[in-house]
């Protein structure tokens, strides 16, 4: 029987389930077997796998999270652990292998099949939509829903205190879901890693909507913000893939509004939320629409490519085209948001 692998690889995100669905029942119709590896890259070095069939696929659709496990394993951490992951394509005899991720599994994927001719096919995922190459990735809408909502729920309570409440949101190096979400909660300032922005500036934002009769202030901060000079606590430790681990920024930030403006500030992390629960009808269908759409990659033999969302439809791009730079949040976008500052 002829066989497909598949894996999911770096932070996990909602939509892996559906798109593990999508890929199985599409395999299943073209007559594929299909090997889940655990773990990410570390399943398919050490070997860890299960056969995924129709029932293992049964009733997750609506689930968060990744039936294979994650993890951010780097086989080219070491030489070895590229050899053991083409030995263990090889003897279990896989057409092809089918790798979900962001830019990390991604640039694995496309460097076994440039540097090893292993016939790899692509599936963008982030909550972070970073991802050139599409227009977005699944995962993000859930992302920008659950922020969206805790964003309302901080209104109320800043009111009834008259407080400022920051919130701190993911995205390293683009601010996509602070820009979404704050723009879909009505946050009073909205700062993303795209924009340098001082703290001085935040104040005197917020300042001046205090000055005008309001007595609350939601700031809505994406984890990777800088702020120039005025920096920060940031964490040492780094990932397999040289990523620093982020958080503190908004804690930062909080105290030095309190500080600089007199009023009362509270922080709000919302960290791995974001990536929990299950996931928007959105990203279902997204999610699905690539699981189906890299099978048929496969069944084509379009390797080196990434499936894709070009305005409606599900297309396939070049790897390359999707690893050359970082989909950063829409500038245009945010000068937009800027009208509801303050
Ligand atoms: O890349 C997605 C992401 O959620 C980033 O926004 C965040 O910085 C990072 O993953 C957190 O990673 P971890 O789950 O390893 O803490």
């Amino acid at each position: 029987m002829r066989r497909i692998g598949v894996l999911t690889g770096g932070g996990d995100c909602p939509g892996l389930n559906p798109v593990l669905r999508g890929i199985v029942r599409k395999a299943i119709l073209e007559k594929y077997e299909v090997v889940g590896f655990l773990r990410g890259w570390a399943g398919i070095i050490e070997g860890d796998y299960k056969i995924l069939d129709r029932s293992s696929v049964s009733g997750i659709l609506h689930m968060g999270g990744t039936i294979l496990n994650t993890s951010r394993t780097n086989p080219y951490k070491k030489v070895e652990d590229v050899k053991k992951v083409i030995k263990n394509f090889k003897s279990l005899e896989l057409e092809a292998l089918i790798a979900i991720g962001g830019d990390d599994t991604l640039g694995v994927a496309q460097r076994l099949f440039r540097e090893e001719h292993l016939p790899t096919v692509a599936i963008p995922k982030t909550i972070d939509n970073d991802l050139n190459g599409t227009d977005c990735t699944f995962g993000f809408d859930t992302a920008v829903n659950i922020a969206m909502e805790a964003i309302d729920r901080l209104h109320t309570t800043a009111a009834s205190h008259n407080r400022v409440m920051v919130v701190e949101l993911m995205g390293r190096n683009a601010g996509w879901i602070a820009l979404q979400a704050g723009i879909a909660g009505g946050a009073d300032v909205i700062i993303i890693p795209e924009v340098e922005v001082t703290v001085d500036e935040v104040c005197t934002i917020i300042k001046r909507r205090h000055k005008s009769g309001r007595n609350f202030s939601i700031v809505a901060v994406a984890e990777g913000a800088k702020f120039g000079k005025d920096l920060l606590t940031r964490g040492k430790e780094l990932d397999q893939f040289g990523h620093e681990k982020l958080g503190g920024i908004g804690d930062f930030l909080a105290r030095e509004i309190e500080k600089r403006t007199g009023f009362e500030t509270r922080i709000t992390v919302l960290g791995h939320l974001q990536r929990g629960g299950s996931p928007t009808a959105f990203d279902r269908v997204l999610g699905t629409r690539f699981g189906v759409k890299a099978v048929e990659l496969v069944e084509s033999k379009e390797f080196g490519k990434m499936v894709s969302l070009r305005g409606t439809q599900v297309v396939s791009v070049d790897l390359s085209e999707a690893l050359s730079k970082l989909r950063t949040a829409d500038l245009g976008l945010y000068e937009m948001s800027k009208v509801f500052f303050g």
